[in-house]
């Protein structure tokens, strides 16, 4: 099996908030890993270590090989990983089309256009059709040309996966799709991430709805109060003790409410 991603013994605490307490867990080529565990249990704070938005106290972060744990966040998306957040926000003057087509990693814009180049014009022009189907794949086409900020909380959802999307991602990372995104396109988004993954892109997503979980994931592991509690298929989930004991008299035990 290759380890696409491996995270070692990784730490972080804010003040005297031990958030992370040594995880480990590894992402495998083409896999798409769940990642569960109660509100506050440390799922997006593990999300912001990988992506270099929150530099990790210790412990080692390895993708492709390559150590990334004190990578600028700016280059662990050049090497492959991309991600979205949960609660994207989107800036007010800009339409759809034009986030997604900033969010193109690639710098055609200003050196090519002033020398003239045909090869910035040529990746602009990649861009905007790479752009257009995306935005096609995720239901975003009609409303391509409104303000991202006038988006419904699913849709941001979605145009943050757009996003993603543009700089060719390895590994995606998710955190909280399904929240807030109409029922109707909920199935829609599944599909969409599957055939992702059938196209080899490897998917670490944050969820609680266990039909997604069930549906999608081949793997999943469980953090609580920052500490991975289980690694396992979803069929297992509601029989595993520990699992059961992390949203134990939680309010948010939105595992309970499946099993
Ligand atoms: N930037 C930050 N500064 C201080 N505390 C933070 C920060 N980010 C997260 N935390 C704390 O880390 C804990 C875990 O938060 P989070 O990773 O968002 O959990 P989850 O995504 O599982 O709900 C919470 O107690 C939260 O208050
Ligand atoms: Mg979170």
């Amino acid at each position: 099996m290759t380890h696409l991603l491996e995270v070692a013994g990784v730490s972080k605490a804010f003040g005297g908030n031990q958030v992370l307490s040594s995880v480990s867990f590894n992402v495998v080529k083409g896999e798409i890993l769940g990642l569960l565990g109660p509100n506050g249990s440390g799922k997006s704070t593990l999300l912001n270590t990988i992506s270099g938005f929150t530099r990790p106290d210790g412990g080692s972060i390895t993708f492709n090989g390559r150590p990334i744990a004190r990578m600028a966040s700016h280059r662990i998306i050049q090497t492959g990983i991309a991600r979205t957040f949960q609660l994207p926000v989107m800036p007010e003057k800009m339409s759809v089309m034009e986030v997604v087509m900033a969010a193109g990693t690639r710098q055609h814009g200003l050196i090519n256009g002033l020398l003239g180049l045909a090869s910035g014009r040529k990746a602009e022009q990649e861009d905007k059709a790479r752009a257009s189907e995306l935005l096609d794949t995720l239901l975003l086409t009609k409303v391509k040309d409104l303000p991202a900020a006038a988006l419904s909380g699913g849709q941001k959802k979605l145009l943050g996966i757009a996003c993603a999307l543009m700089g060719n991602p390895a590994l995606l990372m998710l955190d909280e799709p399904m929240a807030g995104v109409h029922p109707q396109l909920r199935q829609e988004l599944v599909e969409t991430l599957v055939r992702l993954s059938q196209q080899g892109i490897s998917l670490l997503v944050i969820e609680h709805d266990m039909h997604f979980i069930n549906t999608l994931c081949q793997r999943c592991i469980v953090l609580d109060r920052g500490q991975i509690v289980a690694s396992c298929r979803p069929d297992e989930l509601a029989e595993n003790q520990q699992v059961l004991d992390a949203y134990l008299g939680r309010s948010t035990a939105t595992l309970q409410e499946a099993v």
